[in-house]
């Protein structure tokens, strides 16, 4: 008797598909105003040398480069940078968060949006992403969890029926592949585990209704994954309801929540007897200046 087979482990989506243009205009359009006003008010600045990691089609790395001007320096990764448009200033690296080496303490402001949730081995890569902090340095994490995404307006109960099987078959095949698409909720206690401090949480519900750019990430989703979802039992005629539903002008749900998490590695290094560096300093949690220990 053959087991069955392992699914990919990792990220579900792929940057080569013919959906990832649309898939991350919406992400640029719907959460960089959120992702760059945080670091804008974290005091990102002209001169700072910053990593964005699994930078996608690379928006959030150009509007740091904007931030942090001529002199400063911006790196976007990602395992696939295609999609990343070349601009003066920024270095595009093909680079596995997961496997591949980070400078140590090289940088002053490190970036994960939407990453970290998919990756199995995502708590080892946030303490590696801690110690590219240089001290003071400052993480910021965006993640959603996507554990309550009600549907608010809808034709029809079997319709709500259908898309909520929707959106748990998209949360099923991401834990298939050893993501946790609610680890937004975990994400605080995750950084303070990792040694960061001056923990800032900001929580976002967006709407999804006709027009709007987290609409557009759904739909996307949806094409993205279809062959997946026929293959789990959804039928065609299913897919194409859905699809009709959320072109509804009376449809509309909410996202589940889009959690953005700053810390900042501490000043000091952990003591000589062990005890971390998170447990010693006292930052006000949820305190908006800047940690000093
Ligand atoms: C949901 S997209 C988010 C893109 C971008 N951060 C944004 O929010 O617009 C996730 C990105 O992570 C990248 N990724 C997945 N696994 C990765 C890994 N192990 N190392 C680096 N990047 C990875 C994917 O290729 C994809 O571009």
């Amino acid at each position: 008797m053959t087991a069955p087979p392992t699914p990919p482990q990792g990220y579900v989506f792929d940057n080569d598909s013919p959906h990832s243009a649309r898939h991350h205009a919406s992400l640029e359009e719907a959460l960089d105003p959120l992702t760059l006003g945080h670091l804008r008010e974290a005091g990102v600045a002209p001169g700072m040398d910053c990593l964005e990691v699994g930078a996608g089609a690379g928006s959030v790395a150009r509007g740091l480069l904007r931030l942090v001007g001529p002199g400063g320096t911006v790196t976007a990764t990602d395992v696939k940078p295609g999609r990343i448009a070349p601009e003066p200033g920024l270095t595009v690296l093909a680079h596995d968060v997961v496997t591949d080496p980070l400078p140590e303490a090289g940088y002053d402001v490190v970036v994960a949006r939407l990453v970290l949730q998919h990756l199995p081995e995502r708590q080892a890569v946030l303490r590696r992403l801690v110690r590219a902090l240089r001290p003071g340095g400052l993480l910021q994490v965006d993640e959603f969890d996507a554990g309550h995404e009600p549907c608010l307006l809808v034709p029809s109960p079997a319709d709500a029926r259908l898309y909520e099987r929707f959106t748990a078959a998209k949360s099923a095949l991401m834990r298939a592949g050893g993501g946790d698409p609610t680890w937004g909720r975990r994400a605080p206690a995750a950084l303070r585990e990792a040694g960061l401090t001056g923990l800032r949480i900001r929580p976002h519900v967006l709407l999804r209704a006709p027009g709007t750019p987290a609409l557009g990430l759904q739909l996307h989703h949806l094409d993205h994954l279809a062959p997946r979802l026929l293959d789990g039992g959804f039928t065609a005629a299913e897919l194409d309801r859905l699809h009709a539903m959320m072109r509804d002008p009376e449809f509309a749900a909410a996202t589940g929540v889009l959690y953005s998490v700053q810390g900042r590695r501490p000043l000091r290094t952990p003591a000589a007897d062990g005890t971390p560096a998170a447990a010693r300093a006292t930052p006000r949690e949820n305190d908006p200046s800047p940690e000093a220990t």
